[in-house]
């Protein structure tokens, strides 16, 4: 599906958000506390929004994504890219001093191994930021944030390059276990000082954490 979306992912992502996906990974960024000079890998990197970031930074970043089309779409500045399954990396433990994902939660298909890895290619003290949709509480906000999402959305995956795929979306947040629970994996992974942060009216979240 992702090799499908690939060559108009960037203009969708633009249009389904307003542009406010770029502010949300700076947020994100923000949360993370990541170390100058510190390699940091942008984990199912996609088009490489994450990383392109991060080389823009005294940083040394990496993309990694699983979908062959998303990496040859990506513009990751001079940030290296890889391909490989989130939940078997190819990085030898404690190899990071950070990771960043972004809008990738919902479609790791083991999200318990993915988590594992993360514990286990970061090295102590490194920084985990996880930036993904969320549903929002207020009643006024989830109203029109359900309208836009589960009817608007998957509309205008018409301009896309495959329309099938922006119906999947609404799904995919369906997916996403609560928040306790993902912070309960996170921390079973060992990281800790996990933190849970909502961000525009609670429409995105960003978890955080520290490795053991
Ligand atoms: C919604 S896109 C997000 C892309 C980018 N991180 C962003 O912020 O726009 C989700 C990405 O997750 C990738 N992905 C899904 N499952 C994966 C896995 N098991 N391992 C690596 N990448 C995966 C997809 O190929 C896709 O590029």
């Amino acid at each position: 599906m992702f090799d499908a979306i690939a060559p108009r992912y960037d203009v969708m992502n633009k249009a389904m958000t307003f542009g406010l996906d770029s502010y949300w990974r700076r947020r994100a960024l923000g949360l993370a506390r990541l170390r100058p000079g510190g390699r940091v890998l942008d984990l199912a990197c996609g088009t490489g929004d994450f990383a392109r970031l991060l080389a823009g930074r005294p940083m040394s970043p990496i993309g990694l994504d699983y979908s062959a089309g998303m990496l040859a779409a990506a513009q990751a500045g001079s940030a290296p890219l890889c391909q490989a399954d989130a939940a078997r990396l190819p990085f030898a433990d404690g190899t990071f001093d950070g990771v960043v994902s972004g809008f990738a939660l919902r479609n790791f298909s083991d999200l318990e191994a993915t988590f594992a890895e993360l514990g286990r290619i970061l090295r102590p003290g490194g920084r985990v930021a996880l930036l993904d949709v969320a549903e929002p509480r207020l009643p006024v906000v989830r109203q029109l944030h359900g309208l836009w999402f589960n009817t608007v959305v998957p509309r205008l995956g018409v301009f896309s390059s495959d329309p099938q795929a922006y119906g999947y979306l609404p799904r995919s947040v369906a997916y996403l276990p609560a928040p306790r629970e993902l912070l309960e994996l996170l921390e079973r992974a060992g990281i800790t000082s996990t933190r849970h942060h909502l961000l525009s009216a609670g429409v995105v979240q960003v978890l955080t954490g520290t490795r053991r």
